[in-house]
């Protein structure tokens, strides 16, 4: 058995060495061993509490209080995490291929801290945060916020910069990934279960535009499209690749 991953994590090795383009995708798993919980993992988030009454427009303009406590509370979480191998293997990644592209489906921030910047992070990020009166953006580490957080401009309320259930993909970002999925010779997908669009489709464009694929996943999902399989840990299997 050892010797087998051994031989497969050998071939993705070439294959990355070889590309002169790569674009990865990332889910929850990637921040897994940082010690923030997934979303659909058996201590995922999802468990206590329901996506609909939270991470959704209407439930914030039903009880905006409530969805700022679940972000405050994840905030929280994430403000006392690091950065872990996974991550800090992408970096290095970025700086030794020519056409890098990292799209992260994670708002913890983590890819960033550990110096990701060629990246695009799809659902936003949990540090950010947009007035829903003038619009305006910013980004706030404070773990006290208000139950509910006024525009430093106009006093109007904040929302999380976070793209809900039932929002679009900020324009752009999504072409742009699509982009990168059609013209990269490789494409890692690590950590994610691939139930949310339209990041789940992303491999299948991959695929059809000829790229070889890697999954890198304790339980993968790509079963008919991944080129190689690694049933594992990101931390662990991403430094040896990288
Ligand atoms: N290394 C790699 N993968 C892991 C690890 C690990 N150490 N631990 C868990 N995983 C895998 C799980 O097997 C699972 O397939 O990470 C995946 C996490 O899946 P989800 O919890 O569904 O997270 P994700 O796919 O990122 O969810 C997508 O759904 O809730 C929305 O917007 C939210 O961005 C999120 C989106």
């Amino acid at each position: 058995m050892k010797n087998a991953v051994d031989d497969q994590l050998k071939k993705v090795t070439q294959k990355i060495a070889s590309s002169e383009a790569v674009v990865v995708l990332t889910g929850a798993g990637i921040s897994a061993e940082s010690g923030i919980p997934t979303f659909r993992g058996e201590d995922g988030l999802w468990k206590k509490h329901r996506a609909e009454d939270l991470a959704t427009p209407e439930a914030f303009q039903r009880n905006p209080q409530l969805v700022w406590e679940w972000y405050q509370w994840r905030r929280g979480i994430i403000a006392a995490k690091k950065a872990n191998p996974a991550h800090e293997a992408l970096t290095l990644l970025e700086s030794s291929i020519r056409q890098f592209l990292l799209i992260t489906q994670n708002v913890d921030g983590l890819h960033g801290r550990a110096g990701s910047r060629k990246m695009i992070e799809m659902h936003g990020n949990i540090w950010k945060m947009w007035c829903t009166v003038c619009g305006e953006k910013m980004e706030n580490h404070a773990l006290d916020l208000p139950p509910l957080p006024q525009c430093v401009k106009c006093e109007g309320l904040l929302r999380p910069d976070i793209v809900w259930f039932g929002e679009a993909i900020q324009s752009g970002h999504l072409e742009q990934s699509i982009q990168a999925c059609q013209n990269s010779d490789t494409m890692l997908v690590i950590g994610t279960s691939g139930v949310v669009q339209p990041a789940a489709s992303f491999a299948s464009i991959a695929k059809e535009s000829g790229a070889y694929v890697v999954e890198i996943n304790p339980k993968p999902y790509l079963l008919d499209i991944a080129d190689v399989t690694l049933s594992g840990k990101a931390a662990e299997l991403l430094p040896k690749i990288i």
